[in-house]
This record gives C-alpha cells, sequence and structure tokens, in this order.
C-alpha cells in the first residue's frame, strides 16, 4: 500500500472534472431521512442503517428501484438545493473544478412535483458552487427509458421555459429493451433546439446500442460504454471519432458489469486511444464519491499510473461541454 500513497496524493489532489453523476444519487442515507422528516414522508426502512442495507445490487434494475424510492422525498425547491449542495461539497473536496450534473425530471414530475421545483432548487445550488466554491456547473436533462417516446416529448415541453438552465439532454435508467432508437424523433427534436446530446448506452445493453446512439441519436458522449470491447470495430470507430466514455468504475461492480475492481476494463480503454473518463455515477449507492473511484480502480489495476491519472484528468475537460472559450483560456 505504501507505494501508492504518493500516487493517492495525485489523485486526490490533480483538478478535474466530473460528467456522470445523476443527482438524485448523490442523496445519502441521512439526508433522505431528514428530509422525509422534514416533508412528512413515510419511508420504508426504520433507519438509516436499515436502509443503507438495502444497498446490495444484483444489476442495474434492482439499484433502480430503490434509487427511485429514495427520490420520492424530494418535494421543495429546497430539498432539491439541499442535494445538490451536499454534491458539490463534496466535490469541492475532491477537487472537482467543473461537473455537469445529470437529473431526472421525470422521477419527480410522475410524483406531481412541478418541472419548475426541480430545475430552480438545482439552479440555485450550482449558482451557489460557482460563488462559494469556485466549481462550475451545468445541468443535463435526463429522459428515463423505460417510459415512452411520448412521454420524454412531454417534458421536453415542460422543460422548454427554462432553456437556459440546462445545457444538453441524456438517457438513463433501464437500458435492456429500450434501445436509442425508441427516442430517435425527440433526440433529433432536442438537436434542433441546439441542446447537447449523450446518452447512456453499453453499460448492460450490447455494444449495438453504444452505435444506436452514435447513428441516430447523434450523441457527443457516451455513458458508460465499457461494453464497446466486445465490437472492435466500434472501439476502432470511438477512437477514430475521439468519442468520450464516461466510465463509472464503482457503479460497474455494485451493479455487477464487471465481478471484481480488478476485472475491469478502464485501462485496456486508456491503452487502446479512448477518450476515457472516470466518474462516480451514483456516489450515495455505490460505495464512493469521485476520488474514491480513482483511487480504488488505480489500486485494483496496475497497469495505471501518474502518466494514466494525468490522461484521464485532461480527457475529462476535453470531454466536457465547457465552452470553447473557456477551454482556450486554460492552455
Ligand atoms: N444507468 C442507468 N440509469 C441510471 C444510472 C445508471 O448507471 N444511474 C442512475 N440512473
Ligand atoms: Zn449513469
Amino acid at each position: 500500500l505504501t507505494h501508492h500513497e504518493p500516487l493517492n496524493a495525485l489523485l486526490r489532489r490533480m483538478p478535474k472534472a466530473e460528467l456522470h453523476i445523476h443527482i438524485e444519487g448523490s442523496l445519502e442515507p441521512e439526508l433522505i431521512f431528514r428530509l422525509a422528516q422534514r416533508n412528512g414522508v413515510a419511508l420504508k426502512y426504520e433507519s438509516v442503517e436499515a436502509l443503507r442495507a438495502a444497498y446490495a445490487f444484483k444489476d442495474l434494475q434492482s439499484f433502480l428501484d430503490i434509487y427511485y424510492a429514495g427520490a420520492s422525498v424530494l418535494l421543495k425547491e429546497e430539498d432539491f438545493f439541499d442535494m445538490a449542495w451536499a454534491y458539490f461539497e463534496r466535490a469541492a473536496a475532491d477537487n472537482i473544478v467543473h461537473a455537469e450534473l445529470f437529473f431526472d425530471p421525470q422521477t419527480h414530475t410522475e410524483r406531481g412535483v412541478p418541472f419548475e421545483t426541480v430545475i430552480r432548487g438545482l439552479h440555485h445550488a450550482c449558482q451557489r458552487a460557482h460563488q462559494e466554491l469556485g466549481i462550475s456547473s451545468r445541468l443535463i436533462l435526463c429522459f428515463l427509458r423505460h417510459l415512452s417516446e411520448e412521454d420524454a416529448f412531454r417534458t421536453l415541453e415542460q422543460a422548454l421555459p427554462w432553456r437556459q438552465y440546462f445545457i444538453g439532454v441524456g438517457l438513463d435508467s433501464s437500458e435492456r429493451g429500450h434501445p436509442p432508437s425508441k427516442f430517435e424523433r425527440v433526440f433529433a427534436r432536442c438537436r434542433d433546439l441546439g441542446l447537447h446530446i449523450v446518452a447512456h448506452a453499453g453499460e448492460e445493453g450490447p455494444p449495438e446500442y453504444i452505435e444506436e446512439a452514435l447513428d441516430l441519436l447523434k450523441v457527443e458522449r457516451i455513458d458508460h460504454g465499457v461494453r464497446c470491447v466486445e465490437k472492435p470495430e466500434l472501439v476502432q470507430r470511438l477512437v477514430r471519432e475521439r468519442m468520450p466514455l464516461t466510465v463509472c468504475p464503482l457503479s460497474n461492480v455494485k451493479l455487477r458489469v464487471f465481478d471484481r475492481l480488478s476485472d475491469h476494463n478502464l485501462a485496456a480503454l486508456l491503452e487502446q486511444g479512448l477518450v476515457a473518463t472516470v466518474n462516480s455515477d451514483d456516489p450515495a449507492y455505490f460505495g464512493g464519491y469521485l476520488n474514491q473511484n480513482f483511487i480504488e480502480l488505480f489500486e485494483a489495476l496496475p497497469q495505471l499510473g501518474a502518466r494514466e491519472a494525468y490522461q484521464l484528468a485532461l480527457n475529462s475537460f476535453e470531454a466536457s461541454f465547457v465552452e470553447r472559450a473557456a477551454k482556450d483560456a486554460w492552455k
């Protein structure tokens, strides 16, 4: 372990961007209980410990069931603010200087929480993170792929008065059986609106879903994408197009995409020239925030050293949607 100390210090201290974080997945059990009490919401679990004990997942769906249940305590604008502010405090501790946050409006509007409540609370936290922590951030609206395309269109309509509050759209929730092609029309509309486009693909789903995300949705990043290695010609294409993958190591182990961190393919992805990044996905559920992901991954994969640390930090800024002018200012 000792020889990892300087490397761990580098991983902790290096400035980095986080590009794959579901803000609802940063809701810690303690805050779930505090908000439940504040809002008079009944929980199925007796205590913080009982809730945390339920965080044993066998796949993506078993996680999503408990993740949506956790989000049920979010009712008021200040609840969304408190959740995002808690994330930004953790992000500052990890030397994250830029974050692009996913949010799932349908998880809330389905329960009768207005879109406006969600976006105002999150936006306020983003503003305060910039003022008080020096963290720049942007919001990305994710459509839930287990719902219909019509529902996604309705959500986009509700979001349009708030168009200046988010920079892009993504696609998340249950992947298998809900291919990107199901959302081709709504993403075309989003492109016309000038929104950035990303999608989860190739986490549990096959490499063909990654190809659909590229060809039909015209994504600018692939979220996860780790199953691309099953199709060498797809890997070559991703390298050629410098298409970023937002990889989430601890998530992949918790949701059994890989049995162990030492089986993870991130080092192989970098080795092949892919623009891979490291991210936390749903840190409250998967056992760690961004630096924890870096440290555990580097401990598990001996091929990863200082060179790869710098490469991953660099990739996170290249893959970000920070405006070109701001990127040039960093050079
Ligand atoms: N995959 C799909 N949907 C999600 C995830 C994920 O890892 N996290 C939150 N929603
Ligand atoms: Zn995700």
